[in-house]
């Protein structure tokens, strides 16, 4: 399926940015604590935000003893993705020489944005967590750009997507990173916080009994010039631990929500469409960097090997 110009123009002009936060990777792991709560059987997921996550499912209490990887010390909830690898001239899944051909592709930039705050009718309840979308997706069909944004496509140029599903990865080498982004859902049932919901599904309101939240949204950019700089042509050497090679239909992401309640009432004032704000806190400035040294508490347990972690996957 291909979505038509005039459908991306407008999913285009909806991202407008109010306030966003730079994170940098502290852990990879085959754990997902919100799917697989205290177990090692996850495919790989990359982590970022506070290090206070483990296989077992936090609240936000618990994420803000640790220490985040972000650069907003306010902000200490946890933001997790597919791990992304990169098959070195490996043109297809089925053609794996071992362990040492695979690479790990480390974003160059993993941000998120929170966007329509000005709609939001409260911050992030204690204990919020979301998943946005689909880890078993293997089609366009079973991706909802409407709703998630899914979509890839080169920073810099050129443009494919009039050429391909919006959610492959670029087919044409790209002149710098490949960008993919995300978004997750704007309401929530303050009574039920698993219950959660987009208004994009819901004709541009919440769900009745639900609030609107600040939407956040994924941008990943990844360097992957400097893994491979000849490029490609076709089909990328890329492989998302979920999926298949090229594909970035299964793309998907985390959240568990670690604000301290004082530094989201100023994230909530964040509600230009256009002047982007820091959002600061008791514990520091909005952009004060990280310097505690985030780490994973727990080496010793799960895998950080993609190859391992599929034979993990297979034991149950
Ligand atoms: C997710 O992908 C699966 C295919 O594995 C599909 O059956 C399902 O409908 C998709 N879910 C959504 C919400 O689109």
């Amino acid at each position: 399926m291909i979505v038509s110009t005039a459908v991306a123009c407008a999913l285009a002009a909806v991202v407008t940015a109010y306030t966003d936060i730079r994170h940098k990777r502290f852990m990879v792991k085959n754990i997902d604590p919100i799917v697989y709560p205290g177990q090692y059987r996850s495919h790989m997921h990359s982590f970022f935000g506070s290090d206070a996550v483990t296989k077992d499912l936090p609240t936000t209490a618990d994420l803000q003893k640790g220490c985040a990887s972000g650069e907003n010390p306010n902000d200490l909830s946890v933001y997790c993705e597919t791990k992304i690898i990169n098959i070195e001239g490996i043109p297809t899944l089925y053609y794996v020489r071992g362990p040492t051909d695979f690479v790990e592709v480390n974003p160059g930039m993993f941000s998120t944005y929170y966007e329509n705050i000005d709609k939001a009718e409260i911050p992030y309840p204690q204990d919020f967590f979301a998943i946005a979308g689909n880890a078993t997706a293997r089609s366009q069909s079973d991706v909802n750009e409407g709703t998630t944004g899914l979509t890839w496509w080169c920073e810099n140029g050129p443009e494919d997507r009039q050429n391909r599903n919006r959610a492959l990865m670029p087919r044409v080498t790209c002149s710098g990173n490949i960008q993919v982004i995300l978004r997750f859902p704007d309401c929530v049932q303050t009574s039920n916080i698993k219950n959660y919901a987009y208004t994009a599904a819901n004709g541009g309101r919440c769900p009745s009994g639900m609030k609107r939240i600040p939407q956040l949204r994924f941008s990943v950019r990844y360097n992957v010039r400097s893994l491979f700089p000849k490029g490609w042509s076709g089909t990328p050497p890329l492989k998302l631990a979920c999926g298949e090679v090229g594909e970035g239909y299964c793309f998907h992401g985390d959240f568990i929500n670690g604000w301290f309640d004082d530094a989201q009432k100023n994230l909530l004032k964040a509600t230009s469409r256009n002047q982007w704000m820091r959002v600061d806190g008791a514990r520091g400035e909005g952009k004060a960097g990280t310097t505690c040294g985030p780490k994973d508490r727990e080496p010793a347990k799960g895998t950080s090997d993609y190859l391992t972690s599929v034979d993990m996957m297979k034991m149950h």
